[in-house]
């Protein structure tokens, strides 16, 4: 029983330390060139491997990343588990993140440094956090923790999600139906979607112009969610006021993009939240331990869903 860390090699010797001194009867290999592929029993992986099926073993299939949208779930044999990570690294600085995102929408941060650009001293009118409404799109782990960060700065919260849902403090939406009021009640749009077939290209000029005049977008979700054109064109027109936009499709975009010079959005190379080794070794190794006493891991992909 061996278990295959298929990633990179420096946040390999965090993982492999932790499962010496956690798990040490569970064999920790990165090279994978010399050992029968039937004693693999787990993989840490971005995406799926080539050639899964040599591993005849395997249980559990785990994502180094939040997002598992990049994976072939028909290739995976439908024994074997899929898991998001699920860790307390990615959690805070997805917080970090999406805070500096709103507040910086919140106070005018861009146009202020705009302002310094050209020396000038002048004051730009600001809402109140009681009339700054703010909606999420997506009420899983992610969206919850962001919420509850954002919560002491008083802003009103509202939600939707796939399926009805209910968050203390926050008025939550659900389904087809739930997304034009909730959009109509939105002044700074944060977008947490998983990446389907359903949510792929949401983010176009029907919903923002479905948002009230002056909204802003928060974009941390997946890049195929949003459509570039339509964003521009909600800018430009003044419908939309500013956009904090973390992932695009593609990525890296070219240097000739309209993104990159816009002065209404900010524009950062998907580094909103990123896996940090030492906390996402104790979440597998967790997880690992459950398996083992028989229960369901944490982040266990629902693979009709797709997340
Ligand atoms: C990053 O986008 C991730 O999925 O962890």
């Amino acid at each position: 029983m061996v278990f295959w860390f298929n990633s990179d090699r420096e946040r390999g010797r965090v993982f492999a330390e932790a499962f010496a001194r956690d798990l040490p009867d569970l064999p920790f290999v990165m090279d994978i060139s010399e050992r029968d592929p039937e004693e693999i029993r787990y993989i840490l992986t971005w995406t799926t491997p080539p050639d899964l099926h040599r591993f005849r073993n395997l249980e559990i299939v785990f994502c180094i990343g939040a997002g598992v949208d990049q994976f072939k779930t028909e290739t995976l044999p439908s024994n074997v588990m899929l898991v998001r990570m699920v860790e307390d690294g990615i959690v805070r600085m997805m917080q970090e993140y999406v805070t500096l995102a709103v507040l910086a929408l919140h106070r005018n941060l861009k146009a202020y440094i705009g302002q310094q650009a050209d020396a000038t001293w002048r004051s730009l009118p600001v809402r109140q956090a009681a009339q700054q409404r703010i909606g999420i799109l997506g009420l899983g782990m992610l969206a919850q923790a962001v919420i509850e960060r954002l919560k002491p700065f008083g802003f009103p919260f509202a939600a939707w999600s796939r399926s009805e849902q209910h968050f203390d403090g926050v008025d939550c939406y659900h389904g087809p139906g739930g997304l034009t009021p909730f959009l109509a009640r939105t002044d700074i749009l944060i977008c947490l979607l998983p990446l389907t077939k359903d949510t792929q290209g949401l983010l176009d000029g029907e919903l923002f112009a479905a948002l009230p005049a002056g909204a802003a977008l928060v974009h941390v979700g997946r890049g195929a969610q949003l459509d570039h054109d339509a964003l521009i064109a909600a800018l430009d027109e003044g419908h939309l006021s500013g956009a904090v936009i973390d992932v695009t499709e593609p990525e890296p975009l070219s240097p000739e993009h309209v993104f990159w010079r816009h002065p209404k959005i900010t524009l950062t190379p998907h580094i909103a939240s990123a896996t940090q080794p030492e906390t996402a070794a104790r979440a597998v190794i967790d997880n690992i331990k459950r398996h083992r006493d028989g229960l369901d891991p944490i982040g266990l992909v629902d693979r009709n869903r797709g997340y």
